[in-house]
């Protein structure tokens, strides 16, 4: 009796003193990585010099790496989070720098650079000088998350202009910049792009998804200000978005695959982020948004953790179902390979948003897609909806949040004494490596601090949408003169773990016989694969099934398979791998 009552004590002390060290962090680390990011903003920012106003360089490292650039990518997603603590009031002084960012991209859309013009793919350019000219070097390009992560982060800023009397603005200054990049979008989401990581050319998790939110976005802003013209397009490539993003489920493997290509595990931060950046708090736990609290998110998240568990001599010696810190994708030997804050800070965001999501809906549901990362916090929980009354319920979200915490706690760790983040810590012995002062790390640790705290941000419309029965790969940039006709093509083949089956083929809407680009079949009626595409109608067709793994690609055995496309409706081809 009394082991077990000062065992209580222990426990509760203990537990206190964990979130108590995590409430101590954030209040030393929040104003570190504000500054931060303030530093690395020109043309004030002490530590940005040469920036031109409203330029966000990646960090002021300019060798090994040089990172003495400006990304879309990043300088995005560090104003979406500076915008968002505008318009919810945190702070209402930073609306000068706002407009300077929003003056600066307008700038950078019209550079013309490697990857084309404003009208002929420039808007896909990964990263421009801090000057605002043109970055002419070799690089993994394009990438076509940029375009609509600037989109987002200005469309958050439209609506709180909108809401407060200044409609002419962004009618007259915003919607301009904000329409090049989606209709950028809209064309082009269905070509490939490199990754986030500038590393694989292929479609990318984060990429399809963040194209996807971006069209919502702008949907909704284009109906409050009357520019409806854009809006049917953009709704079917939304829908055509929505329906390829779930083709990155792997059933199987019970995660999101990152990328159609590249001939990694696919398990990677990208789908970490990508669900952090495309949380909407009104659409509770959907799934087919890839929600944080969604099935497929958690187990996804689960897979993620784990492979990082072995990997990396700082986590040896964690419990298996305790927080580690992790990198990009376990493959990973950039600058040695080693953990990034700002993925393992998107771990715990991930986890507090669902917590958020949970309380305000109050229940919480195990799937058998979810049981084994609930199983991690109580071994005998079972597949069923727990209402917030429940003991199930407390149990679940309690640990769940030690386990969030626990995340923030190994960057904690790993955060030199000054507060500065650098991009990576060495797997080794956590020192930090790579970039110093990184934007992006500041940035994410403020949105996982405000997460923690229980703050949400706007919805962008995710609540309620439904997967198209048929999905069309075809841009509007892309769309012929003809007719189409909708193909499903399903091929019954046995494949092994990690192995995909694409389909290829004569025409451009099938990539004209490329192994890299050729389409990746729906597994989810697995062995029989699946994909429905749209084809020019009273066409013959030929194609083939290819099977990928490891990067090795298998053709089906000669000769090739035809079809001659109707006139008009839909047609379905059933195959059998040969
Ligand atoms: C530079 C990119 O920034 C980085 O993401 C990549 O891993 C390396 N190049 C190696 O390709
Ligand atoms: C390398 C990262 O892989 C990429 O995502 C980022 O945009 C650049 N570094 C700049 O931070």
């Amino acid at each position: 009796m009394r082991c077990a009552l000062i065992s209580a004590v222990l426990y509760v002390c203990c537990a206190l003193a964990q979130s108590g060290s995590v409430s101590s962090y954030i209040s030393t680390e929040s104003p570190i990585a504000k500054a931060g990011v303030l530093a690395n903003i020109g043309s004030s920012g002490s530590k940005s010099s040469g920036a031109m106003s409203g330029i966000v360089i990646a960090s002021p490292s300019s060798t090994n790496p040089d990172y003495l650039y400006t990304w879309t990518r990043d300088s995005s997603l560090v104003f979406k989070a500076l915008i968002d603590q505008f318009t919810t009031g945190e702070d209402t002084s930073l609306r000068g720098l706002i407009d300077e960012f929003i003056s600066a991209e307008a700038i950078l859309q019209q550079v013309s650079n490697p990857s084309g013009t404003v009208s002929t793919g420039g808007l896909g350019e990964p990263k421009f000088n801090i000057d605002e000219t043109a970055f002419t070097g070799a690089w993994g390009r394009p990438q076509r998350d940029g375009p609509a992560l600037r989109a987002t982060a200005m469309i958050t800023y439209a609506n709180w202009l909108i809401a407060n009397d200044n409609t002419t603005f962004v009618t007259d200054t915003l919607w301009p910049i904000i329409e090049l990049d989606l209709n950028y979008v809209a064309g082009n989401w269905n070509q490939t792009t490199f990754d986030l990581w500038e590393e694989v050319d292929s479609s990318s998790f984060f990429t399809t998804a963040v194209q996807h939110r971006s069209l919502r976005d702008g949907i909704a802003l284009a109906n409050a200000i009357g520019q409806t013209s854009v809006v049917s397009n953009f709704e079917t490539q939304a829908a055509n978005l929505l329906c390829f993003l779930q083709s990155y489920w792997n059933p199987s493997g019970n995660f999101i695959t990152a990328n159609t290509g590249g001939g990694r595990s696919g398990k990677d931060a990208n789908t970490v982020l990508t669900s952090i950046h495309t949380f909407d708090p009104a659409a509770g736990c959907d799934t087919i948004t890839f929600q944080p609290c969604s099935d497929k998110a958690l187990a996804n998240l689960k897979v993620y953790v784990d492979s990082f568990r072995s990997i990396y001599t700082i986590n040896s010696g964690i419990a298996s179902n305790a927080a580690v810190a992790t990198g990009r994708y376990p493959e990973d030997t950039y600058q040695g390979g080693n953990p990034w804050y700002l993925a393992t800070f998107a771990v715990a965001e991930q986890l507090y948003d669902s917590l958020i999501v949970w309380d305000q809906v109050g229940e919480l549901n195990v799937t058998s897609t979810s049981l084994a990362f609930f199983q991690q916090f109580l071994s005998s929980v079972t597949t069923g909806t727990y209402a917030s009354t429940t003991s199930t319920f407390s149990t679940l979200t309690s640990a769940i949040r030690t386990f969030a915490d626990g995340f923030v706690l190994e960057n904690a760790k790993y955060t030199p004494s000054d507060g500065g983040l650098a991009e990576q810590y060495s797997r080794n012995n956590g020192t930090p490596v790579s970039a110093v002062d990184l934007t992006w790390s500041y940035a994410s640790a403020l949105t996982v601090f405000a997460a923690e705290g229980g703050k949400t941000f706007a919805s962008w419309g995710a609540a309620g949408l439904q997967v198209p029965s048929t999905c069309s790969t075809g841009g509007s940039g892309s769309s012929g003169s003809g007719n189409t006709v909708s193909v499903t093509f399903n091929v019954d083949a046995t494949t092994v773990w990690g192995e995909n089956i694409y389909l290829t083929g004569s025409v451009s809407e099938l990539q004209d016989w490329s192994t890299s680009t050729a389409l990746l079949l729906s597994s989810a009626d697995y062995p029989t694969w699946s994909i429905t595409v749209d084809l020019p109608a009273s066409t013959q067709v030929q194609y083939k099934y290819i099977r990928i793994f490891n990067g090795q690609v298998t053709w089906e055995s000669d000769p090739n398979n035809e079809i001659t496309t109707p006139a008009s409706g839909s047609f379905i081809e059933n195959d059998t791998w040969r």
